[in-house]
């Protein structure tokens, strides 16, 4: 019973991802502890090469983990010792598990936040990549999922281009903040050994070590960040799969994904599903939920190392594989779409899109907005109960509802349309010209950190 009872506490089932780090991160605490002269070069060597065997073992699936060790720094310790002898047993000098594994997590989060970052930059560009291949394609813009206002498709992808950027902008804060060097600060008080925490950071690449010893092994905000960097990258992946699942269906036949992101029904021969999109906006859940889960175990822990801590991996764990497989499929599956150009103009030319310009087009006749609105208004019911569209109303008809139009009014179309619309940030194409090189600058130089 009892041999039960214990499997409760490990973790060595779960966090062998951290084994590099761990072996890294004690690499260089035992070069500053023999730098330092409380071990000896030699014994330093012994340990750097043992740790060096174990890290082969590990990678290559020879190490036996032990249960009763609990996690993995007393089994990466313990094989070591067996490996080098008792020198294996000075490794821990100056040090505790709970610096220890703060050390791991954060070396392990500043990856993570860089892989993110770099995979964020790949969708970015790729989303770049179609506004300047179709950049003059013309698509319905909706609001209330109504059609609203035509816009260019180029247009569209760059918004979510903007919103793919702050995502990078969000990860590069987080790594910016994670980016502290914990250890040296023992189980929470600091260490009675002459040490050179400067020395561990710069070889571990930190930009520099903590302030304060309770909060360095107490701090799990590193990982909310990370988490929360994450779930607003997943809502944004979301919405874009949605309007990619919205965008395929026959009703709307805007786009045709890639062959290899779609499925088979196994009853109804002719569907063709879009499993991949909808399986990244179900993910979307369980990465909002690591999030909140973490939350839940931190807001109540006393300062300082609390065993509840543990319970901080498997949830992240979870997010960092979601964020990373979903961004890496989404970048093929954005870059494979084809876009139906005819489909998307027919629903722009069968519709009442253009009703806001030709208000626009009364109130520069110096009609009133607000009357302009109500003479469109009437317009859109006559033409609905008349079964036409504005373009094939006569100059006669349009004269009906008011003097004001005049045979100028025909100009009016959508390329019009959208080209008037030059406020900056705007959908014509000048402005969007002016956004892609913009987006681009700002990619280039946020790329040049994390290369
Ligand atoms: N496995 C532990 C964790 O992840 C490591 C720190 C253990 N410290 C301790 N005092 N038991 O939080």
């Amino acid at each position: 019973m009892s041999e039960n009872y214990s499997d409760y506490t490990i973790s060595f089932n779960y966090e062998q991802r951290l084994a590099e780090y761990d072996i890294k991160g004690s690499i260089a605490h035992s070069r500053m502890l023999a730098k330092q002269n409380i071990i000896s070069d030699s014994d330093n060597e012994k340990i750097i090469n043992g740790l060096n065997i174990v890290l082969d073992e590990i990678q290559s699936e020879k190490i036996k983990w032990n249960k009763d060790l609990e996690d993995i720094h007393m089994n990466i310790e313990f094989r070591l010792t067996e490996l080098i002898g008792d020198t294996g047993a000075k490794l821990h000098t100056a040090r505790s598990r709970n610096d220890q594994i703060s050390l791991d997590m954060r070396m392990y989060v500043k990856d993570l936040n860089n892989q993110a970052i770099n995979l964020l930059i790949k969708l970015v560009n790729t989303l770049i990549n179609l506004a300047e291949d179709n950049i003059s394609f013309i698509l319905p813009g909706y609001t209330h999922l109504q059609r609203a206002q035509p816009i260019l498709l180029s247009h569209h992808l760059l918004a979510y281009a903007e919103m793919f950027y702050r995502d990078i902008n969000r990860f590069h804060e987080s790594f910016e903040r994670v980016d502290v060097m914990p250890l040296g600060s023992g189980a929470l008080a600091g260490l009675p050994y002459n040490l050179d925490r400067e020395f561990v950071s710069k070889q571990l690449g930190f930009a520099k070590v903590s302030n304060n010893s309770i909060d360095a092994v107490s701090d799990r905000d590193f990982i909310l960040d990370y988490n929360y960097s994450s779930s607003v990258t997943m809502m944004h992946i979301s919405r874009l799969c949605e309007e990619l699942i919205i965008w395929s269906t026959d009703e709307f036949g805007f786009i045709k994904l890639s062959k290899e992101f779609t499925t088979w029904s196994s009853i109804m021969p002719q569907k063709r599903n879009p499993d991949f999109a909808e399986l990244a906006r179900g993910k979307t859940g369980r990465v909002y939920g690591n999030l909140f889960a973490l939350f839940t175990i931190l807001k109540g822990l006393p300062l300082a190392y609390n065993r509840d801590m543990q319970e901080d991996k498997e949830g992240f764990f979870d997010t960092a594989d979601t964020i990373n497989s979903t961004l890496d499929i989404l970048v093929s599956m954005i870059g494979t779409t084809q876009f139906n150009k005819q489909n998307m103009l027919d629903a722009v030319n069968n519709s009442y899109i253009l009703a806001t310009d030709i208000a626009d087009y009364l109130v520069s006749k110096s009609v009133p907005f607000r009357k302009a609105h109500e003479i469109v208004s009437k317009m859109t019911d006559y033409c609905l109960d008349n079964n036409k569209y504005f373009h094939q109303l006569t100059i006669d008809e349009f004269k009906k509802f008011s003097s004001d139009f005049e045979i100028d009014i025909f100009e009016i179309n959508p390329i019009n349309s959208i080209n008037n619309r030059n406020t900056v940030g705007g959908t014509s194409e000048l402005q969007v010209k002016n956004s892609i090189l913009d987006i681009k600058s700002r990619i280039k130089s946020i790329a040049t950190k994390y290369a």
